[in-house]
């Protein structure tokens, strides 16, 4: 989150929407017992870095997805509910809301919505890969939805909110298969001693921003690099980070850059799309994905500008970004790391992020 709690104020517009939105409410550990069948191993949806993620089910026949934190410090013990509040007044159509959380103990549990389509990262390359229910007009429905969500934690959140970790699997899919960003300012919250993150440098390996991964500097922009990651995979259907021999490694955007540079935009589209897509729309989403993806923060768009050039309002902007020098001069980029580490590894050590990107 960009600034403190301290800081914590309302704009009108909050007010209002706080006041037609039911909100969020603190839920008693013996109702999430209830709800999980107290955390049956088959209730479990998945597991990412704070915890695991259990469906649940309230006496009111709501459904509804817990995580649940694996380590606690008691030194957080207020961080948790302060943060925790201000994230739970944050609503918008394509962001997750929180449905509510549970502090009792050493538990520590937030109450989400279920979705129950899943992430993203399900459809691109886990159980869903299979069944190709991302047709054209889904990918361009949940690329401008989750920009948009982007855009309002960016901008009209208050205090303004950096995601820190903008993934396939952070963009979960409604009934509707409209996106519903996830886990938005809950990077910090992840404590010392959880697997997978450090302190100073919280996200996933393949989308981050290089110097948020050298430096620790966190910025929006840090999120539109994410973002342009994200994008280039809908479109391609292909890994953040894709293994192209037993020791060489190769970065979407080091894929995907020579073709864009030759026009080949329709080698950049999913197979599973089947030739089925607006052309148009893709070379679109291409170029916006690379740009966001530009190794220099200054250069990269901000998510403003992004919604307007995907929804094609700003085809002038979208001309001269076409014709700017990363698009003239292609290279091939491939790298070793010899860690091992999968595309869909987060970070154990600073020190392995440099490793990676150097
Ligand atoms: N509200 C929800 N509805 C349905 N499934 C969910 C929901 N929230 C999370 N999940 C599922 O649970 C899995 C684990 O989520 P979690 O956010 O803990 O991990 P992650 O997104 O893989 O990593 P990170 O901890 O970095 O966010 C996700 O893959 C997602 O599919
Ligand atoms: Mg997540």
């Amino acid at each position: 989150m960009a600034c403190g709690p301290m800081f914590l104020c309302f704009t009108g517009r909050d007010r209002k929407e706080k006041r037609k939105q039911p909100g969020w409410r603190i839920f008693s550990l013996n109702e999430l017992h209830a709800a999980t069948n107290n955390f049956n191993y088959d209730n479990k949806l998945g597991e990412g870095g704070f915890g695991s993620v259990y469906w649940g089910q309230l006496r009111d026949g709501s459904q509804i997805a817990v995580k649940r934190l694996k380590v606690w410090s008691n030194k957080a013990e207020m961080e948790f509910a302060v943060e925790v509040e201000i994230l739970g007044r944050v609503r918008h159509k394509n962001l997750l809301s929180l449905r509510g959380y549970c502090a009792e103990g050493q538990e520590r549990l937030i109450v989400y919505d279920y979705m129950p389509n899943l992430s993203l990262l399900s459809h691109l390359h886990g159980q869903h890969s299979a069944e190709s229910h991302l047709d054209w007009s889904r990918r361009m429905k949940i690329a401008i939805g989750s920009a948009e969500g982007i855009v309002y934690l960016h901008h009209h959140a208050t205090p303004h909110i950096i995601h820190r970790d903008i993934k396939a699997s952070n963009v979960l899919l409604n009934t509707n298969f409209e996106a519903q960003v996830a886990d938005f300012g809950f990077a910090k919250l992840i404590p010392e001693g959880a697997t997978h993150v450090t302190t100073r440098v919280k996200g996933t390996l393949g989308y981050l921003a290089p110097e948020y991964a050298m430096l620790g500097k966190a910025s929006e922009s840090c999120d539109v690099y994410s973002f342009g990651i994200l994008l280039l995979e809908l479109v391609s259907g292909k890994k953040p980070i894709e293994k192209v021999s037993a020791t060489m490694k190769r970065t979407i955007s080091d894929w995907a850059l020579p073709l864009a540079c030759q026009k080949k935009f329709d080698e950049l589209a999913d197979p599973r799309l089947n030739g089925e897509y607006v052309e148009e729309e893709l070379r679109r989403l291409v170029l916006v994905a690379l740009v966001c993806a530009d190794n220099e923060p200054a250069k990269r768009p901000t998510m403003l500008e992004v919604v307007d050039l995907l929804k094609g309002v700003s085809n002038e902007k979208l001309a001269e970004l076409e014709s700017c020098e990363m698009f003239k001069t292609p290279q091939v980029g491939e790298y070793t790391d010899g860690s091992g580490a999968d595309s869909s590894d987060s970070i154990s050590e600073e020190r392995e992020i440099k490793q990676e990107l150097s």
